[in-house]
């Protein structure tokens, strides 16, 4: 795959976002968290739903299958409340699920906060796509996506799903001597 192909996702999962009763701030976050990381080509979709199960998955469907995003972020609704449902699914739709990345994430998010352990934040591939689940809080965004994204350009290697190459002085993405493009 071409770099200039590459399409990554960005999904706010929230009912008061989508009704428009409050202004998506987590998408804008999750852009400019990834513009400043990456520093290949790459093209936005966006999107923002309510927390409905069957819509959170169509949407991912959509963006995986027909549009062929590499990534696709969310933030929102992984915590317990009745609502929430964006972890079960990205489970639904998800042929791997990589637990790492959600015990990473909530490992370093618990230096923050104490109630990060309330995240049931999870990611996961299908096809040629690695879906993160993040929290809904936008300050939230950065400390995960900081303490998994070293190893997120090399999973979507494994995937066939691009090459991504970070800004080192951003994020220093790791991969083994013999995965890099020179
Ligand atoms: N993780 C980080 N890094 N920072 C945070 O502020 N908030 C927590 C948790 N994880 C938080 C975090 C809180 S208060 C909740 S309820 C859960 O994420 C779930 O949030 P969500 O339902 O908006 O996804």
């Amino acid at each position: 795959m071409q770099n200039s192909e590459i399409k990554i996702g960005f999904i706010t999962v929230s009912d008061r976002a989508s009704r428009g009763e409050y202004e998506d701030l987590g998408g804008p976050a999750m852009q400019a968290w990834i513009k400043q990381a990456l520093i290949n080509d790459w093209v936005a979709v966006s999107k923002v739903i309510a927390d409905e199960q069957t819509l959170i998955e169509s949407t991912l469907v959509d963006m995986v299958d027909y549009q062929g995003c590499s990534l696709i972020v969310t933030t929102g609704g992984t915590g317990p409340a009745k609502r929430d449902v964006t972890p079960e699914a990205t489970a639904n739709v998800c042929e791997k699920i990589l637990d790492g990345f959600a015990e990473q994430m909530r490992a370093v998010s618990l230096q923050y906060v104490p109630t990060a352990i309330l995240s049931r934040q999870i990611a996961g591939t299908r096809g040629s796509c690695l879906i993160i689940n993040l929290p809904g809080k936008p300050s939230a965004i950065g400390e995960c996506l900081e303490a998994v994204f070293p190893a997120v350009p090399y999973c979507i290697d494994l995937i066939e799903g691009g090459y991504l190459e970070t800004d080192e002085a951003f994020i220093k993405a790791f991969r083994p001597k013999h995965a890099v493009k020179k």
